[in-house]
């Protein structure tokens, strides 16, 4: 009888966890929904004044309050937040994160909220004019992320040079220290803006897009995440959100 009863309490306990506040019984009660993120990605999620904002911490905090929770953010390591995700320290991974086939085979991703590129920053007026030009180059890299993957596949793991941080990399290439940083577009222009004599080469590397990592087979989390991102798409509060971080030019 015992056992019978501590299970039952598990199984309504998990059952209100994972669809953070609602239970089935209908009762609300306040949730928490860990986000694990790197707010090292502006305009994405950086730091600001002690807190945590951007593009992604915003959607985040608007999907938190029509699940009926509160947000708490967990900055980590980039190249640790699907392992984070898939032990359930934390219940979703929002980072700017591109959808890939290989991580598809350790997350589940939600629909896709934005577009992305993978851009090449290189020295204004250096021997680097393509991305023709860039092989035998030293290329910087935040570890773990696709530009990363991409520099490795294409370059050999000799021409890349990994730092824990996008903005590491491009101070490094401002120094002279490496020849390129292959990374997201938004990033990217943020970064060039803070350091002087660097440009973004016109051609992307790659076409992109983001969506949000939850535990593999965790549906009801994912379904109850791509139901507000579709409500917030259609309301037009993502746009509303992209409006204020980046502009329109
Ligand atoms: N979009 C790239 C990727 O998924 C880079 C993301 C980096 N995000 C961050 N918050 N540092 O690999």
């Amino acid at each position: 009888m015992k056992k019978i009863l501590a299970v039952l309490l598990m199984s309504v306990m998990v059952m209100s966890l994972a669809s953070c506040g609602k239970s089935s019984s209908g009762t609300a009660q306040a949730g928490v929904l860990v986000m694990a993120t790197n707010a090292e990605f502006p305009p994405y999620e950086y730091h600001e004044g002690g807190d945590i904002v951007g593009i992604d911490a915003e959607i985040a905090a608007a999907i938190a309050e029509k699940m009926g929770c509160t947000l708490e953010i967990e900055d980590i390591a980039f190249d640790s937040i699907i392992a984070e995700v898939d032990s359930s320290k934390a219940d979703m991974g929002m980072a700017g994160m591109t959808v890939t086939e290989d991580r598809k085979q350790s997350v589940d991703f939600s629909v896709t909220y934005a577009v992305a590129r993978q851009v090449v920053i290189v020295k204004e007026g250096g021997d680097i004019a393509s991305i023709d030009d860039l092989a035998g180059r030293k290329i910087g890299v935040q570890q773990g992320t696709t530009g990363d993957i991409y520099a490795s596949d294409d370059y050999g793991d000799d021409n890349v040079e990994r730092y824990s941080k996008g903005m590491e990399a491009v101070q490094a290439l401002a120094q002279g220290k490496i020849d390129a940083v292959i990374i997201d577009n938004e990033p990217a222009k943020v970064f060039v803006s803070e350091n002087e004599g660097l440009i973004i080469l016109d051609e992307a590397y790659a076409d992109e897009e983001y969506a949000i990592a939850v535990r593999k087979g965790n549906t009801e989390l994912l379904n109850a995440i791509n139901e507000a991102l579709d409500e917030l798409k259609k309301d037009g509060t993502i746009d509303e959100i992209v409006d204020r971080y980046i502009s329109a030019n």
